[in-house]
């Protein structure tokens, strides 16, 4: 899994351009970066605070200036040791009527938070970049949730540039047997949008990376993909709603 959290918060943003209510909910507890790639650090109630029972889960959902809803993990290196992580499926039962869609950022590898999410989750997506390393490990992931009963509703392929080195889509399809969803494009509008912390489909709505999430989205929820070519102010100026 790679890019995980660039492909959350796009995805999140753009299904809430297209009217669905998202939270989106950091699962990486011990190393989380959501914040960060968001740009707010420090946040005084996060899923720690609601994993220990201190508070209930809606009293740890943020509005970021983005329109995402988030539900931040600690930053804190004291809240890392007891995580108390397996009570995350209580969390999500909370969260149940309050969003359309709560997307899981998960911990990279398959250690116990990375478990963790895909257990209590409805379905999965893998994210992977097209080399052998990253294929191997999400093959890990697909094998997984299939023992957890988790379906697997296919593969985003992230940082694809269509080179001779890279291993091609139908490798990857073939390696991991689960439909491809999406290939987003190696695009340097992304690591500079999270110089900015504002997720890439607002900072840089016409790149070539921000079209893909849209589209992505739109097959998530099940909404139409047309893209509107716009007038040349709309171009420049880009996603102006
Ligand atoms: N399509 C892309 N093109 C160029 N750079 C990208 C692309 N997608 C992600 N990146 C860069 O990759 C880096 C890692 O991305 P991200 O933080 O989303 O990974 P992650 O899987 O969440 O990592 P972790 O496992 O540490 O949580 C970021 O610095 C980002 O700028
Ligand atoms: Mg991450």
């Amino acid at each position: 899994m790679a890019e995980k959290t660039t492909t959350v918060t796009n995805l999140g943003l753009s299904l809430i351009k297209q009217g669905k209510r998202v939270i989106i909910v950091d699962a990486n507890v011990t190393t989380p970066n959501l914040s960060l790639h968001l740009g707010i650090p420090f946040y005084p109630v996060t899923l720690h605070d609601v994993l220990r029972g201190d508070v209930d889960a809606t009293e740890a959902i943020y509005e970021h200036e983005s329109g995402l809803k988030i539900i931040p993990a600690s930053l804190k290196t004291d809240d890392m040791a007891e995580t108390g992580i397996e009570k995350l499926y209580s969390v999500m039962l909370n969260l149940l009527g309050r969003a359309d869609i709560i997307i899981i950022d998960a911990a990279a590898g398959l250690g116990k938070e990375a478990l963790a999410a895909i257990n209590v989750a409805d379905e999965i997506i893998v994210v992977t970049n097209p080399e052998l390393p990253a294929v191997t490990d999400a093959l890990k992931t697909v094998k997984i949730a299939e023992q957890f009963g988790t379906p697997v509703r296919g593969i985003v392929i992230n940082r694809y540039r269509g080179l001779k080195h890279e291993m091609s889509i139908e490798n990857v399809q073939h390696m991991l047997e689960k439909p491809i969803i999406s290939i987003i494009p190696e695009d340097i509008a992304i690591p500079r949008s999270i110089a900015c912390k504002i997720p890439v489909v607002k900072n840089s709505p016409s790149s070539k990376s921000s079209k893909e999430f849209r589209r992505l989205a739109a097959q998530i929820s099940g909404s139409e993909f047309v893209e509107k070519e716009g007038n040349w102010f709309e171009r420049v100026f880009g996603w102006m709603v």
